[in-house]
């Protein structure tokens, strides 16, 4: 007699329907381990998904929530190098249905996932993926910096002085890309964020702080940088800040842009509308700016990325306490339907300010 094993998990069932269900429990195949989720978080691209339905497909339902996790591998697929039983890892979850992380047993490639050092908690290690990977594809791979041939670097890049502007910093996107950029030697990095996360930022390695509220952040930032810049981040990504950015860059800057383009000037715009390019009517680079729209879902297309960065280089920065997770919003009360409901309300109503929304699985 064959016995169907089942877990819960918090998916989207149709258009703005998010609900407790089960979902199959399977074993890892060859390259694969299994993850015990401990936490997971809400991040802005979950509300797009739930809301307007962004990247998803009525086939594609149920589609569980969560694209970081953390927890403990609990079974190991054959041809798994480094992991084993029993080791703590935090992962970004990519897209497929038994790997998203609002679930209490997920199933991840093995180069998702970083083992995380025995000091270092669950709750830390969940706020770190999806944006640490995103930072740095952003950088290496989109905006094509040259990546040092070791990482941290040891010795300064060739233009380690460039101004480079991360836009939006006080996101957690900017918090990672501020300490990528440090590890590579970038020394001349201009953080556009509010007032209230400057000191922070500034401790993770930006040189300038510029709030964007201001009425000169234009000509604030260009002081700056002694000039209009080259390279720039928007980790925003909304008409209003694409405005912004295209004010301080020169021409043939390199701008990337964390898709999608959001309608207004938040995060998550109230109309829902958003596009995966920039509508030509609402395009103000000029033509011989090259901008680039991130989709981090690609970055294990880099087959280096996709070798070292989550199985090797996390790690040993995570060992050598060179990275710095975010600040915490925790929801661990109530039941896990009803945590994953305020956490998504939270983000939704663009409240969150510098911190990660992490949901307690078990
Ligand atoms: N396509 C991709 O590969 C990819 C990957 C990762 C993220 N993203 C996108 O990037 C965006 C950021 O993600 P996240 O997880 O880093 O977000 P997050 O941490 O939740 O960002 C919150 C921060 O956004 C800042 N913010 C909101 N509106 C702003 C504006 N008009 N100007 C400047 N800052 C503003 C706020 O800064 P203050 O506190 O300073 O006000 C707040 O701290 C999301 O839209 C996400 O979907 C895309």
């Amino acid at each position: 007699m064959s016995t169907t094993r089942s877990h819960t998990a918090i998916a989207i069932t149709g258009k703005g329907i998010v609900e407790s269900i089960q979902l199959p429990t399977v074993d890892p195949i060859p390259g694969e381990v299994q993850v015990n989720v401990a936490y997971s978080t809400i991040v802005a691209p979950d509300v797009y998904m739930v809301d307007g339905s962004l990247l998803t497909k009525p086939e594609d339902y149920p589609i569980p929530l969560g694209l970081s996790v953390s927890g403990t591998v609990v079974a190991v697929g054959d041809g798994v190098p480094r992991l084993k039983v029993g080791d703590r890892v935090c992962a970004f979850t990519l897209t497929q249905r038994k790997s998203k992380g609002l679930q209490l047993k997920v199933i991840l490639h093995h180069t998702l996932c970083a083992k995380i050092p025995d000091n270092m908690s669950l709750e830390d290690a969940v706020t770190i993926p999806d944006n640490f990977v995103t930072a740095f594809y952003t950088i290496f791979d989109q905006l094509g910096l040259p990546f040092p041939l070791q990482f941290p670097a040891t010795t300064a890049p060739q233009d380690a002085e460039v101004p480079i502007l991360i836009y939006g910093a006080g996101s957690t996107a900017g918090q990672y890309a501020i300490q990528i950029l440090r590890l590579a030697g970038y020394v001349n990095v201009i953080a556009i964020a509010s007032s209230r996360h400057h000191e922070y930022l500034r401790s993770l390695g930006a040189k300038h702080t510029i709030d964007y509220r201001v009425p000169d952040m234009a000509d604030r930032t260009i002081r700056a940088a002694g000039g209009k810049v080259q390279l720039a981040m928007d980790c925003i990504t909304a008409e209003g800040t694409m405005k912004r950015v295209a004010q301080v860059v020169r021409p043939k800057a390199k701008v990337a842009l964390l898709l999608p383009i959001k309608e207004g000037d938040s995060l998550v715009p109230e109309s829902g509308k958003m596009w995966m390019a920039v509508p030509s009517d609402k395009n103000p680079f000029g033509e011989d700016i090259k901008v680039m729209g991130v989709r981090t879902f690609l970055y294990q297309d880099n087959e280096y990325m996709k070798e070292k960065l989550m199985p090797e280089i996390l790690p040993q920065l995570l060992k050598e306490n060179l990275i710095k997770p975010s600040q915490i919003r925790m929801f661990n009360q109530g039941t896990f339907l009803e945590r994953t409901l305020a956490a998504l309300e939270l983000v939704r109503s663009g409240k969150v300010s510098g911190e990660k929304v992490v949901v307690q699985v078990a």
